[in-house]
């Protein structure tokens, strides 16, 4: 029960961490039409989303290792195999690159919404959907 619970979890971080990225490519899409200026006040707005990915990236990681520690890390290493180390260590550079996302968006707010950093978002977003899903590819391989 404790176990399915965790998996449940697993994939409520998943729908809301995901989730939260095609949204902010969607919104991302819809504001290019906009003069720049509006175009930032609309992305700031639409930025109160992201705290949805934030929690939805700490919940998988917190049920992720939930079901590490109650199945047993050795046995789920051998379960998994290569796959899931591929997992892991995409984890590893997706948290990476979250931080980088984070940092940016702070100093993006610090410059009033626009500006050269603000231009590096989608693409960083788009990094961030294409690992998303390498790291779901993965999962579905390892524990198939
Ligand atoms: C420290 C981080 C993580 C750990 C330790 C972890 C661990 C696990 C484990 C043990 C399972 C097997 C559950 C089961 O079927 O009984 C699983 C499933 C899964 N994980 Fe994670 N996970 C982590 C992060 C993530 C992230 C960041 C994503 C997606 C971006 C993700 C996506 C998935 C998916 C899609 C499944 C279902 C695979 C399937 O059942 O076929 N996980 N994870």
């Amino acid at each position: 029960m404790l176990y399915l619970s965790l998996l449940f979890l697993h994939f409520l971080g998943l729908a809301l961490g995901v989730g939260t990225n095609l949204a902010m490519l969607t919104l991302g899409g819809a504001a290019r039409e906009l003069q720049p200026d509006e175009r930032a006040k609309f992305m700031q707005r639409a930025s109160a989303l992201r705290k949805n990915g934030s929690f939805g990236l700490l919940l998988l990681i917190l049920s992720g290792l939930g079901m590490l520690i109650v199945r047993g890390p050795m046995e789920v290493l051998r379960w998994g195999g290569g796959a899931f180390h591929a997992k892991l260590t995409l984890i590893l550079i997706l948290i990476g690159l979250f931080g980088y996302m984070q940092v940016l968006l702070k100093k993006v707010r610090e410059a009033g919404g626009g500006g050269p950093l603000a231009a590096k978002l989608p693409k960083l977003s788009v990094a961030l959907l294409l690992l998303n899903l390498s790291i779901m590819v993965c999962a579905v391989i390892a524990f198939k």
